[in-house]
């Protein structure tokens, strides 16, 4: 009404400032965010993201296993590598647009942001920490935190609620759309694509059926069906575990090492049966959640365990039809792709990333990261790095 006083006759303009009134405007390609934190909150989350003080020992940040620039994944590892260089035994999945997600963790297990920053924060083999307490209790005592939260939260301090909202609050502003793609199928913009990229979604949506599972709708595409698949990568993996793990050395070195040398450094990783893990139905056994296609450019290596190197792989394992075993989806079967068909498919999956992904990764890293590391009250042999000469 306030707007129809204000704007009179001009009613396009109307709509659309009510409409922006309402709630965020959908990027293009994308239905609208599924609810949103003020700026306070996720900036406040984007410091926390970035901070390595949130693991125990002070070395690994939310943004080691999901790297900005990297998509907000992590391309050096199959799998990931956690605190003191344990090794876990799945892959970090992109955040963005993890807003949209609705189980979380590849087989669904969690089904809300805040609830999930938990994980790993409290994960032995990922950030350490003992308690949501001692992580409270270390963020409150921080200087550059200090009156940080209770300015998002109304006067309230950090705590389990709060920090988890925090968290939360920043993965939803990592939306990245706008491609390519969606210029030229809900843009209208018919030069977006070029003749390669065009065909290769004809391919993706007729003799490929990859639109079957990764779904594209009329006004917007998540390209993800929320639902749990096996194509036989988990079955093989559970056949024959892979005989070399990565592990970390130092940050960004790594060593590949065999099974006997890894039990020596490291618990083995655990064995994975995927939504069977949830359901504890035997028919879910090594399916895994479908997840986006959006951005994939910038999310190598591949599936839940990263055994996957590059899409030209990725398309070759569904040339094959995926990998068979009694529980295998009905929906994948070998395919008569081309070799330009495979081109031309994997031109088209180049196209989905979004225009802002670099900006995302950029604004993450204007986060200071060269925090003094807090001394433990306990730990008589932590070296305060501020108090070290420059
Ligand atoms: C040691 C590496 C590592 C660290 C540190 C880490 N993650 Fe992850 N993250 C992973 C892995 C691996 C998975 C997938 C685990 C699974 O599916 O069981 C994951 C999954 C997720 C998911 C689910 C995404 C989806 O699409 O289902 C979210 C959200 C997430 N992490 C956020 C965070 C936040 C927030 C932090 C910091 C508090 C964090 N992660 C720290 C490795 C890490
Ligand atoms: C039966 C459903 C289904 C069909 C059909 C399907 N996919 Fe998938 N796709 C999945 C599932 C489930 C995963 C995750 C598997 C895992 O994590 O082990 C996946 C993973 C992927 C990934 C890796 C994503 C990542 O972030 O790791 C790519 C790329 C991909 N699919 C592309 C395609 C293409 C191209 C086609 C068509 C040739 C296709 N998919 C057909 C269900 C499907």
């Amino acid at each position: 009404m306030k707007c129809a006083a204000v704007l009179g006759a001009t009613g396009v303009l109307c709509a659309i400032l009510c409409a922006c009134q309402r709630g965020p405007v959908a990027p293009l390609g994308l239905p609208p965010p599924p609810g949103t934190a003020s700026t306070a909150q996720a900036d406040l989350g984007r410091k926390l993201f970035m901070d390595r003080r949130l693991s125990a020992n002070n070395t690994m940040s939310c943004a080691m296993c999901h790297v900005p620039e990297q998509g907000f994944a992590a391309n050096e590892l199959g799998t990931a590598i956690g605190v003191n260089g344990r090794s876990l035994r799945r892959n970090a999945p992109t955040l963005l647009n993890v807003a949209y997600v609705g189980s979380l963790f590849h087989d669904g297990r969690e089904s809300t942001l805040e609830r999930q920053a938990w994980a790993p924060m409290l994960n032995a083999a990922e950030m350490g920490n003992r308690s949501v307490q001692s992580v409270a209790a270390k963020i409150g005592a921080m200087p550059d935190y200090a009156g940080r939260f209770e300015a998002a939260f109304d006067g309230r301090g950090p705590d389990r609620a709060t920090i988890g909202a925090a968290l939360a609050g920043y993965q939803r502003t990592l939306v990245a759309a706008n491609a390519r793609f969606d210029r030229w199928r809900y843009g209208h913009d018919a030069q977006a694509l070029d003749g390669a990229e065009q065909a290769g979604f004809a391919v993706f949506a007729g003799k490929g059926r990859c639109i079957a599972c990764h779904t594209v709708g009329a006004r917007a595409a998540l390209f993800a069906d929320g639902a749990f698949h096996n194509t036989g990568i988990g079955w093989a993996r559970s056949q024959a575990p892979p005989r070399r793990t990565a592990v970390r050395l130092a940050d960004g070195v790594f060593a590949e090492l065999d099974e006997r040398d890894l039990r020596a450094v490291s618990d083995p990783p655990q064995a994975d049966l995927g939504r069977a893990e949830v359901t504890h139905a035997p028919a879910d056994r090594w399916a895994y959640r479908t997840p986006s296609l959006r951005n994939i450019a910038l999310t190598a290596p591949y599936m839940h365990d990263g055994s996957l190197a590059t899409l030209e792989e990725v398309i070759d394992f569904y040339q094959r039809g995926g990998i068979d075993n009694p529980l295998k989806d009905r929906l994948l079967q070998p395919l008569q792709l081309s070799e330009v068909d495979k081109r031309n498919l994997a031109a088209f999956l180049r196209s989905l990333t979004g225009d802002n992904a670099v900006a995302l990764a950029r604004l993450a890293r204007r986060e200071r990261i060269d925090h003094p590391i807090p001394v433990a009250p306990s730990a008589g042999l932590a070296v305060r790095v501020d108090a070290v000469p420059k």
